[in-house]
């Protein structure tokens, strides 16, 4: 198995095959592309908030009684990488609406498939806090890892980094988990291997294209 200790694979079950299989079809309209995805987006966001630490917080319920419970334990942000990465912040916002949130912009080169880091902008203090950073495709890993250094020269922590990632392949995984031991992934897919073009097989093509709708093919129009 490509996965690490830190890798947090969601629950394969029927409904999750069932979205992947709308949305991994090359007819997919967009309208079913983009409802669906933000379906598992969802999911990966509550997945990665899993792992955030938390204390705990008694509270008393309107029948008098103590409910032992829990409360997060920590200051977060939100890090999308520009451009596919932005298609969770909708989901972000709707389950955390007063997250604050950083940019990173990494472009591959078309040809090489090289990452190259633009631009970043992030909260002054996110040192402090912990990291959602949100990559939906970990091909290569090489835009992923470019990501994970940017936080890092800003002063987060490894270990407080937790990538929400859609389709990862196992290469990339095992980079990560050699280069950033400490990182966590939560993805919702492992691919079966990467194909001489650096793309995922069987996968579900250019995500930030098929999101946006700046795909070439007429597919998904
Ligand atoms: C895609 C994707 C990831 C990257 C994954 O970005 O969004 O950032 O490729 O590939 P890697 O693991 O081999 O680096 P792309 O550069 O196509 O830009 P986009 O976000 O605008 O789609």
């Amino acid at each position: 198995m490509a996965t690490g200790h830190n890798v947090h694979l969601l629950p394969q079950t029927d409904q999750l095959r069932a979205i992947h299989t709308i949305i991994r079809d090359k007819d997919c309209t967009r309208e079913d592309f983009v409802f669906y995805s933000r379906r598992v987006i969802r999911l990966l966001l509550e997945a990665g908030m899993d792992l955030l630490p938390f204390t705990k917080k008694d509270i008393t319920t309107p029948v008098g009684a103590t409910y032992q419970g829990f409360e997060f334990a920590t200051k977060i942000c939100a890090v999308p990488v520009i451009r596919a990465g932005e298609a969770m912040e909708g989901e972000l916002r709707d389950v955390h609406p007063g997250i604050r949130i950083g940019k990173i912009l990494i472009q591959r080169d078309k040809r090489t498939k090289l990452p190259h880091l633009y631009y970043k902008h992030l909260p002054a203090d996110i040192a402090d806090r912990h990291v959602l950073l949100l990559e939906p495709m970990l091909a290569t890993a090489g835009s992923a890892l470019a990501a994970v250094d940017a936080l890092l020269d800003s002063g987060v922590r490894e270990n407080h980094i937790i990538m929400i990632n859609f389709l990862s392949s196992p290469e990339g995984l095992r980079r990560v988990a050699q280069e950033r031991p400490h990182v966590k992934i939560v993805t919702s897919a492992i691919e079966d291997r990467l194909n001489e073009h650096a793309f995922m097989i069987p996968g579900i093509g250019d995500f930030g294209d098929r999101f946006f709708g700046t795909t070439d093919s007429g597919a998904n129009t």
